[in-house]
């Protein structure tokens, strides 16, 4: 048996409000807790989205009833809402910031709308940007000029990996996550998804793409999910909407990744605890650990799954390493495929 510290995924949408037939607060916490996860942190493209006091009270009033495991939520930046003081960034994971092509309302194409974000925003509160190729160097850009740390959401190229490397040998404030699908996947090898599941923001990239994250893994700071429910229907409908699902299968994704001597397990501590509590200022919980059997091999099933999306990219993956038990502050969170914290556990990490 092996034990991993409450591990932590800086990056999921919960949906909550608006969209909760594809998830909640409740079933997205319970999601995080069989993978493993005791703290997730929300992104704000909900319906609507989050973006001030009112918004922000929605889906915190939500997550307080609702969370098994611990939790905060982002701020998106808008058009008309960049005048930040203290009060609100208090409160937030985050100032998420849409640079391109995403799903929801939340986007700012012009770079005068950027400006005014990085400028106000508190320095040592988190800015998270969904950028690019081009506009991913740009945010590096800004982080340069207003001399304050970013965080670039779900690098997927080998063009951002080796500029995020230069950037960091030069000093600039400028951190990254990756996501299991971009490590896993190439739009070369899309093991039999169709048209409509294989959709996600951003796409699945080439096999030298994929490669080249595995290679620049000390670039790396954070594994994220990116966890963007949408249900099977919409999914295979004739618009899909983009996303795929990954609370679940992160752990054993990587694990797997382990057993195969492509990583380590102080990597694994280290990218989805250590460095992710540092960047996004989340809080100790004591008496917390995730206890996995190492030697577990089994298949990835949707129908095994917490999340209400019903489906994963994954399904019949063979994995080996399966998350036991979860306690989460001193509680048993998570047992033998039962979860075991009530609605309404969770703390928010900013509380
Ligand atoms: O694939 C994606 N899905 N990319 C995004 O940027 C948003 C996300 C969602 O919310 O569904
Ligand atoms: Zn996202």
């Amino acid at each position: 048996m092996l034990k991993l510290p409450g591990l932590i995924d800086p990056h999921v949408h919960l949906r909550e409000p608006g969209a909760t037939h594809k998830e909640d607060y409740d079933s997205g916490t319970s999601a995080a807790l069989a993978g493993g996860i005791t703290i997730v942190l929300a992104m704000p493209n909900t319906k609507p989205p989050i973006f001030d006091a009112d918004t922000l009270d929605l889906a915190l009033n939500a997550a307080k009833q609702k969370a098994r495991c611990d939790y905060g939520q982002f701020v998106g930046a808008g058009p008309d809402n960049a005048d930040w003081d203290e009060t609100l960034p208090k409160r937030a994971a985050g100032l998420k910031m849409y640079l391109d092509s995403t799903f929801g309302e939340l986007r700012l194409d012009n770079m005068t709308l950027w400006q005014p974000h990085f400028e106000n925003y508190p320095k040592n509160m988190p800015i998270v940007a969904h950028s690019e190729s081009r506009s991913m160097a740009a945010a590096i850009l800004f982080a340069a000029v207003y001399d304050r740390p970013v965080h670039i959401a779900h690098i997927s190229l080998r063009e951002e990996v080796l500029l995020i490397k230069a950037a960091k040998e030069r000093g600039i404030k400028v951190t990254c996550e990756v996501c299991p699908h971009h490590l896993f996947l190439s739009n070369e090898d899309q093991s039999g998804l169709t048209h409509g599941r294989s959709e996600v923001r951003p796409r699945l990239a080439t096999r030298k793409d994929v490669d080249s994250l595995w290679e620049n893994m000390d670039v790396i700071d954070c594994f994220a999910t990116d966890h963007a429910p949408h249900t099977v229907e919409e999914k295979d409908s004739d618009n899909p909407p983009p996303g795929f699902p990954g609370l679940e299968t992160i752990l054993p994704l990587l694990l797997t990744a382990v057993s195969e001597s492509r990583l380590t397990i102080p990597d694994l501590i280290e990218k989805m605890c250590t460095n992710p509590k540092r960047i996004f200022n989340l809080p100790d919980q004591p008496e917390t650990w995730v206890e996995v059997d190492e030697n577990a091999i089994y298949e990835i099933k949707a129908s095994e799954q917490f999340t209400r999306c019903n489906w994963t990219p994954f399904e019949g993956w063979k994995v080996k390493g399966k998350v036991r038990k979860v306690v989460l502050r001193g509680r048993t969170a998570f047992e033998d495929g039962k979860i075991l914290a009530p609605a309404g556990y969770g703390r928010n990490v900013r509380g």
